[in-house]
């Protein structure tokens, strides 16, 4: 039976990552406003979501959930939330295809603005700040000013995510995302000298979908082809904002979170007695969990009793984050505590960050090779354990930034610094994410026939 909750009991918990608001008038005048206004995401969707998940936990669809590491008030314009959801619905396609199952589309897009940070203050040249928690905290620019956290930021967060989904659900009913013109974006990546090896899945699907149109289905003639469901999420890590924005569903009775559809609980928040997991317990929207080296067999079971005491599908996704190399030291001990407990858990591979370094130019980056490789190491244990790799995790962009090295349109040490545009982490580019959906659908592909043969 879970415990009685609310959504303020967060603040009797221990905290970390969390700003101290110098100006606690301000910060409760803006919880007030926030409190005030619309949610962002409507419960029936989270419902929605969580049944999608479930299907995802049982194998019978599959996860894509990708964007920025920081949203950021600067960059923000209709042409990137355009070109990352662009890429996202092509990795779709792709993806659908090796899976031969429906793909579940999460965006980390309208209200990923808040960063944990792995110190409190950043020294440069001898000066040391307060460190830059995501704009919608304080700002990026090194100097006192811009390092104090300010809660009208709170605000226009909220606006941007506003925006943001206002777009993101006018591409998804409007026609943009018409799966046929999806598709020929793609077949632009693929006519490349550098991108033919992927040719040939390319030409499959065009050849599915021209035998779908052969048989009468077009957009016209079926609706889903034309359309997508697209949900949103983002790391709930500053629980002001949060608990401003959580709401009482009138059909359920029940609080959920309206600041996404889905939320996670980040590698460095998710202490089983902390402030992050009694706010997410509560709330009855997806909820992920970051899963990194450091993630007991212990804490994870306490986590899920905590997180899904009813132990109902969809309810919780696990995100790996080992790093290459690293996977098979720690994926099966995790996986050996969920079937242990008999737990619903999505696993879903994020292998980003597990994998940055500091490139020989001074570039924080992720090598896209060891990005693959720990994709290729989480899908080869779930094999070998007989358990279903349920999704991804990137973090990503459709702009052709040059932030992780590597892919078939190498990005180079060197080239790091021509389009650098991250507040946060290295995202791979638009071909970069592209070249890895063909690759996890190529896993997908050949998971599928292993448990075709082991049915068989
Ligand atoms: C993130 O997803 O941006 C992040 C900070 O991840 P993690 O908590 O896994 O380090
Ligand atoms: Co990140």
């Amino acid at each position: 039976m879970a415990q009685a909750w609310t959504k303020s009991d967060w603040r009797a918990k221990p905290r970390v990552q969390m700003p101290d608001y110098p100006d606690a008038d301000a910060l409760a005048a803006v919880e007030a406003q926030l409190a005030s206004y619309p949610p962002l995401v409507f419960a029936g969707e989270t419902r929605k979501l969580r049944d999608q998940l479930a299907a995802v936990s049982r194998g019978e669809a599959f996860l894509l959930q990708g964007g920025d590491c920081a949203e950021s008030f600067a960059e923000f314009c209709a042409d990137s939330i355009r070109d990352t959801y662009k890429v996202m619905l092509q990795m779709a396609v792709v993806l659908t295809y090796g899976a031969k199952v429906p793909v579940v589309k999460v965006g980390r897009m309208a209200g990923q603005f808040a960063k944990p940070r792995s110190a409190p203050t950043e020294v440069r040249e001898g000066v040391e700040l307060p460190s830059y928690r995501g704009d919608i905290v304080n700002e990026l620019d090194f100097t006192p000013q811009a390092r104090i956290p300010n809660p009208a930021k709170m605000l226009q967060a909220y606006t941007q995510a506003a925006a943001s989904l206002n777009l993101l659900r006018a591409f998804s009913q409007g026609g943009f995302a018409d799966i046929n013109r999806v598709h020929a974006w793609t077949l632009g990546f693929t006519d490349g000298d550098e991108a033919d090896k992927y040719r040939d899945m390319a030409n499959r699907i065009s050849d599915a979908l021209d035998f779908m149109a052969a048989a009468g289905l077009n957009s016209k003639t079926a609706h889903t082809l034309g359309t997508v469901d697209f949900y949103t999420s983002h790391e709930a890590l500053l629980l002001e904002y949060e608990e401003a924005l959580c709401r009482v569903d009138s059909t359920s009775g029940l609080p959920v979170a309206g600041s996404g559809h889905m939320i996670w609980i980040g590698d460095r928040t998710r202490q089983p007695d902390g402030a992050h997991v009694e706010f997410c317990r509560g709330v009855q929207n997806p909820i992920g969990l970051k899963c990194g080296p450091t993630t007991s067999e212990d804490d994870l079971k306490r986590l899920m009793e905590t997180l899904n005491p009813d132990n109902a599908a969809g309810r919780l996704t696990l995100i790996a984050r080992f790093g290459a190399g690293s996977v098979g030291d720690h994926l099966p001990r995790l996986i050996k505590t969920v079937q242990q407990e008999g737990a619903n858990v999505v696993w879903s591979c994020d292998p980003m960050h597990g994998n940055t370094i500091k490139s020989g130019s001074g570039y924080k980056t992720r090598p896209f090779d060891s990005v693959l490789r720990e994709v290729q190491e989480f899908f080869a244990v779930h094999r070998a354990e007989g358990t279903v790799p349920g999704g991804v995790h990137f973090e990503m962009t459709g702009k052709d930034v040059t932030e992780c090295t590597g892919g078939v349109r190498a990005v180079t040490d060197e080239d790091l610094s021509a389009r650098y545009h991250t507040a946060c982490d290295p995202r791979l580019n638009a071909s970069q994410s592209l070249e890895l959906a063909f690759l996890v659908a190529e896993e997908l592909s050949v998971s599928g026939r292993a448990s075709a043969v082991a049915a068989g």
